[in-house]
Parts: C-alpha cells; structure tokens; sequence
C-alpha cells in the first residue's frame, strides 16, 4: 500500500523520526522530505548514507509559517515528529517546549488545512499522566488526558489542538501516542543511551531515585511500522496507541544493561530524583491491533538491549561528539 506517496516528516533527524525515513526507504516507496530545525537533538549522521533520490532533507523551524508552508506544499501526507522531547530539558528550560511543541504544531495545522495534506501526528503515552505500580488498567484511547511535565503538557496540547482541526475545520489527520522508544540513534541524554555509553566509558549509571518508576519500552522500527500502518489504513480523526507490552522498571533495565555489559549488577549510583517524576506509564494497543492488524516484532526486550549496546559500541563517533556536553549539563542537576 501507499504506492506514490510523497512524505513530509518533520523532525526526520532526531531519533525517532530518523527511524522513520529509514523505515520507509527499507519497506515503501515513497519519496521522503525531512523538515528538521536541527536543534542539539539533531544528528546529520542519522540520515547519512540515504540514497539521495528517495530523500531531501530542508533545514527548517516548523513554527517559522513561510517554512512550513513551503515544505508541506506538493506532499501528500505529513508525518510531524518534530519536538523539544526531553522531560528533563522542560523542567530547566520550559520555553522552546512551548515554541515548538504548541506553536510549531499550531503552523504546520495551517499550513496542512491550507494545502489540503494528509497528517498525522505523533505524540506520547505521557499525555495520559502516570499509573499506580499495582493499577490493573493501562491506558486506552479514552483515558482521561493529565500530563505532568511541562513537556508532556505540551505535547497534550498539540493533540488537542490536531482534534480541534479535524472537528472545526475538517482536516484528514490521525493521531498516535506511543510508549517509550529505545534502539539505534537515540541522543545520549536519553535513559537507555546515557547508561549504556557511561558504561562504555567505565562511568557509573545513574539511577534516578529509587528505580522502582515503569517505562512501557518499545523499539523504535517498531513505532515506525505502526505508524506507516496508521497512516494507510488508520480511521480518519481516530487516536490509536501504540506499544508492545515491554512494561519494566528502571532498576531492572540498570541492572540488566550492566550484566549484559559484563559489569556487577549493582555498579551503579544513585542520583536525585527528577521533580514530578511520573511513576508508570503501560499502553493497552488493543485498538491498534485488532482495528488494523499491527503487530510489534522486536518483542525480545533483552535482544534489543543487546543490539542496542552493539550499536553504541559500534558507533562511538555517532555520539562521541554530544557525551561531554550532555554530562556537564546532567552534573549541574546534580543528576
Ligand atoms: P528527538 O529529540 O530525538 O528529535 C527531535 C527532532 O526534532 C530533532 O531532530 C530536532 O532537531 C527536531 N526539532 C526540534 N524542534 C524543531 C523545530 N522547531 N522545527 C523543526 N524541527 C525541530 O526526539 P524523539 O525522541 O525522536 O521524539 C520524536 C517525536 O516522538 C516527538 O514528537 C516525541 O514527543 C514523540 N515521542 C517520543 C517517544 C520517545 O520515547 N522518545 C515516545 C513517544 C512519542
Ligand atoms: O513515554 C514516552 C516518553 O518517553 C516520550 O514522550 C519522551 O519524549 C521520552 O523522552 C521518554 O520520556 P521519559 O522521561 O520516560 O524518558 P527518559 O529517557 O528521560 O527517562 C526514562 C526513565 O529513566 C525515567 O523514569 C527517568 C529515568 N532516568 C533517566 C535518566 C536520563 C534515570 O533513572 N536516569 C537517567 O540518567
């Protein structure tokens, strides 16, 4: 399906969104353009080695309205990752959380009503707030909305403001909130990658707290091959969630990731917890599943570590270059 496509994807060399481009070069045939501002999250290595007749990549601010509009313009769908996306950064820095998140989305909605462009847009499982460690229920579609973070407040009101376009002025779009991602290319300031390339450099983990908080992991080609599935097949103004029932504390994924790296289980510190930290999120992807017959693959969470720590090992140039700065700004925190 989606023969002929030409895809938009904003954000396209950050982590999750550079995922993408190289999903749909692997598996479709769509031709690609990448919007990407290329804050500090970015990485041009990430789309390095892509053939260069299947993917153009534009150096631009979706909040900048002459940007957006002259990229969405002769595209058939737009697939929005672009986003100030870490918990951390918001609690020290809120303001480009709002610029981007709120704003950027904002523009690119004009511009997508304007041009009559397909969208779908992509946001997280903590737009729902946080779950108790023994709450039977995960979250669904109609769970209430009840962020916690200044980033996850703006990402909840992106979503919004994406429902209020399709109701108000009819724009074709679709909605997605995943579960954490891990896998190749993720920024070092990230949980899973800051644990693995300390490790790498014979530094300590370091556990937020106690490590008793849940994350729903998922590995990112697998948020990639929901997302192409939502966008072909997806119901029209509906909200699926995605994610692959990886739920996992912490301390476990400490733990784990030092034994994988031949280290002793408890060669990590503890550190101050993050303000407001959420306790548990879990995705219940029923909807997504039975509606449109998604499956995940990478369902082997001790596999993915596995090749996720071959990758940092493989790739120190990738990330060499962002590990100094990303500490110094962690020690300042006291984290
Ligand atoms: P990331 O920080 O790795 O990448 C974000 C990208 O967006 C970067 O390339 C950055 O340069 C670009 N960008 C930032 N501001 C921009 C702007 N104003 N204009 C254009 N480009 C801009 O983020 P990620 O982890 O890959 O997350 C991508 C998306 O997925 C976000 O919308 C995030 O909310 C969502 N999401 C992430 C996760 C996760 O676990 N990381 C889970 C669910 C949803
Ligand atoms: O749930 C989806 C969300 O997952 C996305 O919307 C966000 O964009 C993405 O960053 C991620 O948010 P988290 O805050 O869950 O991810 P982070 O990697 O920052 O932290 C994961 C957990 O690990 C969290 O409970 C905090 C903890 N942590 C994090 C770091 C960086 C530590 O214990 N030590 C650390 O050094």
């Amino acid at each position: 399906s989606g023969s002929g496509q030409r895809i938009l994807v904003t954000g396209g060399a950050g982590f999750i969104g550079s995922a993408f481009v190289h999903h749909l070069v692997e598996h479709t045939d769509a031709q690609v353009t990448v919007l990407d501002k290329f804050t500090y999250a970015a990485n041009e290595a990430s789309l390095a080695g892509l053939p260069a007749g299947r993917v153009t990549v534009l150096r631009g601010d979706v909040a900048d309205a002459a940007a957006a509009d002259a990229a969405v313009a002769g595209h058939t769908a737009v697939v929005h990752y672009a986003a100030e996306s870490h918990n951390d950064n918001s609690l020290h820095g809120p303001r480009p959380f709002v610029d981007t998140n709120l704003v950027g989305t904002y523009t690119l909605l004009e511009a997508v009503r304007k041009h009559e462009v397909r969208y779908h847009h992509i946001s997280t499982d903590e737009v729902y707030g946080d779950l108790e460690l023994d709450d039977p229920r995960r979250f669904t579609e109609t769970t209430p909305y009840n962020p916690s973070s200044p980033y996850s407040s703006t990402k909840a009101g992106s979503d919004l403001l994406v429902r209020a376009w399709v109701r108000s002025f009819g724009i074709r779009a679709t909605i997605s909130n995943c579960s954490n991602n891990y896998g190749p290319r993720q920024h070092v300031e990230k949980f899973i990658p800051r644990q693995i390339t300390n490790i790498l450099d014979g530094v300590r983990p370091r556990l937020y707290g106690t490590g008793r908080n849940v994350r729903d992991w998922i590995h990112a080609e697998d948020h990639s091959s929901a997302v192409w599935t939502i966008l072909n097949r997806g119901r029209l103004g509906e909200t699926y969630l995605i994610g692959a029932d990886g739920e996992r504390d912490n301390l476990t994924v400490i733990q784990d990731l030092l034994e994988l790296m031949g280290r002793p289980r408890d060669a990590f510190d503890q550190v101050t917890d993050r303000p407001g930290h959420d306790l548990r999120y879990a995705i219940d992807s029923t909807k997504l599943r039975t509606e449109l017959g998604w499956l995940p693959k990478f369902t082997d969470f001790q596999a993915g570590l596995q090749e996720t720590i071959g990758w940092y090992r493989d790739n120190e140039p990738w990330w060499r270059p962002q590990k100094a700065a990303t500490e110094a700004r962690y020690r300042q925190q006291g984290q």
